[in-house]
This record gives structure tokens, sequence and C-alpha cells, in this order.
């Protein structure tokens, strides 16, 4: 397993070395864009290092093989060698041990966002190089305000991933380090939930989304209650006329799986409005398929679901549904996409290994950071308002057309 590697950190930093003001606002709009895209990069590996690092931890426990347990220890150890270095400045901040001033710029960071955050952030080896190949004041302030922004965020990934972010503090604990025993307090059970069970809200806080009263719970895959259908079969089964799996090219039933890492990779978030909608913790590349639209499967033309449900429809067929997949109560992080009129992702009917499936595919470049939205067709907008806010909004078209008629 790889850690995300960002390549122009070192490059970037020594362009602007021999210019020591503060205020990025100072540098050339190039100059700018550069060291935004660095600091987006940079966030962006911390949150892929923690994924992974949680995935290296799980696969240590579940088989502790030598190279399981030794890619996690590297990660381990390299983070508390760095924690050790700034525990012992924090007594002692002598500048000959810190010529770079990266210790003093990690002191400034935990006064900012405490142990708990410098441990969650340390684990992530793209955050312990941006620490030491990071050294102009102005790129580390676009840094500092990066993580101001995504603070929350950032504690709910880690979190609601079982980061062992106490684990390498607690050997700290009784040295008499400011605010560090209140942060090891332990946490709250609600960290323990499935990270889609978590909704950062807009008032900046963490809630459970709910929907007709019922908390909504995250599955991977589609369920089926036989009772309400009047053949056994499932009807995502796949069949010759289904035609070959997307992913290999088989014409014949293969064992083929959708890729669930880029559903690791994004998260929930109220946004005024529109309620609950989708941000990407990650680039992803056009044509990238993010995920499965995973939900009940209930018979063509169930009308109960007017909110969340979509048609599955025949890859060879778009007129023809096999099925309504309802994903109000079960379904996985896809059922809360927010519409747009300008949408950087849309539905196909796909056939993959022994299954039909409709996935949720990247129309464009998405950029990390930036939240991913899908076009739920014309007819989900008749009675209602879009809210997108585009140009080519088809609440404003319709509004237009009204008024001029
Ligand atoms: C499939 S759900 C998306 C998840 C939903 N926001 C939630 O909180 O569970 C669709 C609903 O989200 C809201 N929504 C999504 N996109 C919207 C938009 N562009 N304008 C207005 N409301 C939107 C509407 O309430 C819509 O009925
Ligand atoms: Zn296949
Ligand atoms: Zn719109």
């Amino acid at each position: 397993m790889r850690l995300k590697r960002i390549c122009d950190m070192t490059e970037v930093d020594a362009q602007m070395s021999n210019n020591p003001e503060h205020d990025l606002k100072n540098y050339s709009t190039k100059v700018q864009q550069k060291v935004k895209k660095l600091v987006n990069d940079i966030l962006a590996s911390v949150y892929y290092d923690i994924n992974t690092v949680c995935v290296m931890r799980t696969n240590a426990r579940l088989d502790p093989n030598f190279e399981n347990t030794t890619h996690y220890q590297i990660q381990f150890r390299e983070s508390t060698a760095l924690l050790d270095r700034v525990v012992s400045y924090t007594f002692d901040p002598a500048p000959h041990a810190d010529p770079r001033g990266m210790l003093r710029r990690l002191d400034g960071f935990v006064k900012l966002f405490g142990w708990k955050m410098l441990s969650i952030c340390m684990l992530a080896e793209g955050f312990r190089r941006a620490c030491r190949e990071i050294s102009h004041p102005a790129i580390w302030m676009v840094l500092i305000k990066k993580f101001k922004d995504n603070r929350l965020s950032l504690e709910v990934f880690a979190r609601s991933r079982n980061l062992d972010w106490r684990g390498q503090l607690l050997k700290y604990s009784g040295l008499g380090l400011p605010k560090l025993e209140n942060e090891l307090r332990p946490a709250r059970s609600m960290w323990q939930q499935h990270p889609h069970h978590i909704v950062q809200s807009v008032e900046n806080k963490v809630k459970r989304p709910i929907y007709e009263n019922y908390p909504q719970i995250n599955i991977d895959r589609c369920i089926i209650d036989s009772s309400k259908w009047e053949t056994l079969e499932d009807p995502t089964t796949r069949t010759i006329y289904d035609g070959r799996c997307d992913l290999c090219r088989s014409p014949e039933i293969c064992d083929c799986k959708l890729d669930p890492s880029p559903g690791t990779l994004v998260e929930l978030v109220e946004r005024p409005g529109t309620g609950t909608g989708v941000r990407a913790l990650t680039n992803f590349k056009k044509g990238d398929i993010l995920g499965p639209f995973i939900g009940e499967l209930l018979p063509p033309g169930y009308s109960g679901d007017p909110v969340y449900a979509l048609a599955h429809i025949s890859k060879k067929d778009a007129d023809t549904t096999i099925a309504t997949v309802s994903p109000r109560h079960y379904g996985n992080w896809t059922r809360f996409l927010a519409h747009s009129c300008n949408a950087s992702t849309a539905f196909r009917a796909r056939t993959i290994g022994d299954r039909t499936v409709m996935t949720i595919e990247a129309e464009r470049d998405i950029s990390a950071f930036e939240d991913i939205t899908i076009n739920y067709g014309k007819g989900y907008w008749i009675g209602k308002t879009c809210m997108c806010g585009e140009k080519n909004c088809v609440s404003k078209i319709s509004k237009y057309n009204d008024s001029f008629w």
C-alpha cells in the first residue's frame, strides 16, 4: 500500500524563498494559485493517508503477519518520533534544536488546534512531509487557514475510522503538557458509527442523518424483501441480455466487484436550503466510477419514495425499468448527492460481475473539497424549486418561461 505523494512541495517553497512577505496577497496570481493548489493537495493527502493508516491497522489486526504489522508500525513509529520532538520543544523551545523553524510551527499548531488534532494529522505521511518541507511563512499561513476550515471534518474523518490518535498521546500523559489530559478523556460513542452515519451540520456540529423520524442506515449491497415482489429472483441478477461486464469486458458471468475506495474519501455535509450533501475529500478524474446507487429494491413504478428513489434501468434499453431503488431508510452515501443543473456526476446503468447496477460516474474532473452533484432529471423539479444557482438552472428557466407567457 502506498501513501499519497505530493511532488512539488519543496519546489513551490523554494520558488518563494527570496521573498519573505507573509501575506499571500502580495504575490503574483500565478504564485497564489500554485500555493492554493499545493495546500489543497497537502490536505487531500492527509485524508488519504489517514484512511490508508486505518486500513493498515485493520489488516494488521485481522491478519497480524509480518508485512501487515510492519506497514502499520512504520507509520506509527515515524509519527511518534516527530511527536516526541514537538513535546521536547514544548518544554524547552531551544532555537538551535530547530534551525528550519519546524518545531516552532508545530508548537503553534498545537496552540491553535490542540494535541488531539496534531496526533491525528501526524499519523499522515503527507502532513509530516509538509512539516519538514514547507518553511515559507506565507504557505504555512494558508495551510493553517485550510486546517481551520476543515478542523471538524478532519476529526470526524479520523475518529469515525478509528484512527488511534489517543494511543500515541497516552505516553505523554502526566508530564504536565498544557490541556493534554482534557483531550485524552474517553471519546463519545457517536464516533464508533459508520462514517456515513455522521453529517456535519450547518452549525458545524455532528448529527445522524434522519428521515421520516428514522436514522438512515448505511448498507453496502442492495436489499430485497421478496414479499414485495411477485417472483423470488433478484431483478438485478445478470443475464446474457445485459451484455459484457463493464469492468473486464467478459461476456460470461465474472467475479468483478466495484472498487469501494472512492466512497471512503467522501463526507456528508449539510448545506443551507438543500440539506445533506456530499463533499469530495480527494481528486476524482472524469470517468471514475464513484460508487453504486444502493437501496431497497422495489418493483418498477414504486411511488412511495419521491425524494430519494431512482429507476434501475436496463443498460440495453433505457426505457425499461428493472426495479426502483429506494434508499430512504437503507442506502449508501450516494443517496445524499445534491442535484445540480450543471452536475459533476451522472447515473449510468452498468453490468458488473454477476449483477446489473446503477452507478455514479464523474462527468468531469472533481477537485478535493468540492461538493459532488448529480442531475436528478428535469421531471424531479416539476412543482419544486431547484436551488443549485447555476446559470442554466431548470427552475430559473421555467420561471422565465412562466413570466414570458
Ligand atoms: C436525494 S435527496 C438528497 C439528500 C437530501 N439533501 C437529504 O438531506 O437527505 C433530494 C433532496 O435534497 C434536496 N436537494 C438536493 N438538491 C437540491 C437542489 N439543487 N435544490 C433544492 N433542493 C435540493 C431536496 O430536498 C431534495 O428533495
Ligand atoms: Zn468482469
Ligand atoms: Zn438547478
